[in-house]
């Protein structure tokens, strides 16, 4: 964790959390008697196969979703009403998409994670128009993880995912199948998306940025697990695993537990680390996923929380807190036994064997902070757009890209079709949680983040792949770039 984060603890004083939603205050009687609503798992979506292909149809839609009793709130969603199903995939398999876009505007849905041809990326290049359907046919190259999809049309990325246009990926593979881990979905495994959301006094959660909203992102008082306000979840009293997403388009979450208990990290981004990591609290950025393994075997309900970092808590020197989920323990105790000391196999990444060297500044405003009006969010002093390549990367070629953060917040850079490793933090190695794959970094104030990219496959120089920070609303203003693979 960045220093700067870990001084900071407030979690021990988050014991005592409010169990009901900051909401509550605000929406007046009709929510005194507010209860925490149970948790709703997106089901688990295997497509059909045909053709040796594993075929999903996804429609995105306006729709309705009733986050608050009786009450109902203008939303996107994906086969549903908000979010949209988690896609089950093996290692290796052959998938063809049909996005359906029910929308009255264009969109496009991108595979966050996964490695495969740009012109099947969902990126903003593949943009699917009101009425039409766009089938990208790819190969599944990533190993078993925590994926997911979500749109990312130019300028909209930011409002299609707050209303709703986003799911995960359950990719599973036979390395994973024999780590020793909780791993049956809604039993004792459960993928989470976390967010937060702001609501008006009227229920609905309008996509309007103010200037300041640009600039430090669009951050809620309402904490959201798979678009439930502050669930609960009952859970086997014994060993239980987390597939956790910061879906959230601004806020960075220090997770931890209400009691403090230690949790094991087992996967980052791309995938099992290497061995477990024992911790209390972990950082996730926007776009970031983490898998948990906790032990409820002590029969006493424990909540999910979170320390909420977002751009305005940071400039104002405070700090909120996210109540996400409270697990209630049932059944009879199973004690549960050791973890295991390895999971998978991950070399340590080798910064020698890197024979090109990149660098990412990113800019807000040239350095004169936030408040500032119009500021201009960049990348090495350039606004995204879409018709320059910024870089052309060999195939084949291991490389060292070089993430700078001049400016006064934190910043998740996310680069598109790689699974990459961290090299060091402003000289520090990584963090054993932070030493798997990844494809999203949070880069905090004033460090700079190195890691280790390559391409091995899909050369297309007409086609580029993105690389961003994934505050959304930094991405749609242009801290974005684009890279072709040559
Ligand atoms: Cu998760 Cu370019 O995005
Ligand atoms: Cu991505
Ligand atoms: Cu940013």
């Amino acid at each position: 964790m960045p220093k700067s984060l870990s001084r900071r603890r407030a979690l021990a004083a988050l014991g005592a959390a409010v169990a009901a939603p900051a909401l509550l205050g605000r929406a007046g009687p009709a929510f005194a008697a507010w209860q925490r609503p149970q948790l709703t798992m997106s089901p688990l979506y295997e497509g059909t196969l045909g053709d040796g292909r594993r075929v999903f149809d996804l429609a995105a839609a306006a729709a309705e979703t009733e986050f608050f009793a009786g009450e109902m709130t203008a939303t996107i969603g994906i086969n549903q009403s908000y979010l949209g199903p988690i896609l089950r995939v093996r290692t290796s398999e052959a998938l063809r998409v049909n996005v359906a876009n029910g929308l009255a505007e264009p969109m496009t849905l991108h595979w966050h994670g996964l490695n495969l041809p740009a012109a099947t990326d969902g990126g903003p290049h593949q943009v699917i128009a009101p009425g039409s359907v766009w089938s990208p046919e790819f190969e599944m190259r990533q190993r078993a993880g925590t994926y997911w999809y979500h749109g990312h049309m130019m300028h909209r990325t930011g409002a299609h995912v707050w209303a709703g246009m986003a799911g995960m990926i359950r990719v599973e593979d036979a390395e994973a199948d024999a780590a020793p881990l909780p791993s049956s979905h809604g039993v004792d495994d459960f993928t989470l998306v976390l967010q937060d959301r702001r609501f008006t006094a009227d229920f609905q959660m309008p996509y309007s940025l103010s200037m300041h909203d640009v600039m430090a992102g669009i951050a809620g008082d309402t904490a959201l697990v798979n678009g439930v306000v502050s669930p609960f979840l009952e859970v086997p009293s014994g060993r239980i695993r987390l597939r956790l997403l910061n879906g959230s388009n601004a806020s960075f979450y220090n997770l931890g537990f209400s009691d403090r208990r230690r949790f094991w990290q087992v996967a980052s981004d791309g995938g099992l680390l290497a061995a477990p990591v024992e911790l209390t609290e972990a950082l996730l950025g926007p776009g970031e996923r983490a898998e948990f393994v906790l032990d409820c075997d002590d029969g006493a309900a424990v909540s999910l929380l979170a320390e909420v970092f977002s751009a305005e808590v940071q400039m104002m020197g405070g700090r909120g807190t996210a109540d996400f989920l409270e697990l209630r323990p049932t059944g009879p105790i199973r004690a549960a036994g050791a973890m295991p000391d390895r999971l998978a196999d991950l070399p340590v990444a080798e910064p020698s064997a890197s024979v090109e060297t990149r660098r990412f500044m990113l800019q807000m405003g040239g350095g004169m902070g936030m408040g500032m009006m119009g500021g201009g969010l960049t990348i090495n002093g350039k606004a995204m757009d879409p018709d320059r390549i910024d870089v052309e990367v060999p195939v084949n070629q291991t490389e060292t890209w070089v993430i700078e953060n001049p400016s006064p917040m934190f910043h998740p850079f996310h680069i598109h079709n790689t699974q990459f490793r961290i090299l060091d933090r402003s000289g520090q190695p990584p963090a054993p949680r932070d030493a798997g794959l990844k494809d999203t970094v949070t880069v905090a104030p004033g460090e700079r983040v190195a890691v280790q990219v390559r391409f091995d496959d899909f050369v297309d120089p007409d086609r580029p792949y993105m690389y961003h920070c994934h505050i959304l609303e930094h991405e749609d203003a242009g801290m974005m770039g684009q890279f072709t693979v040559v």
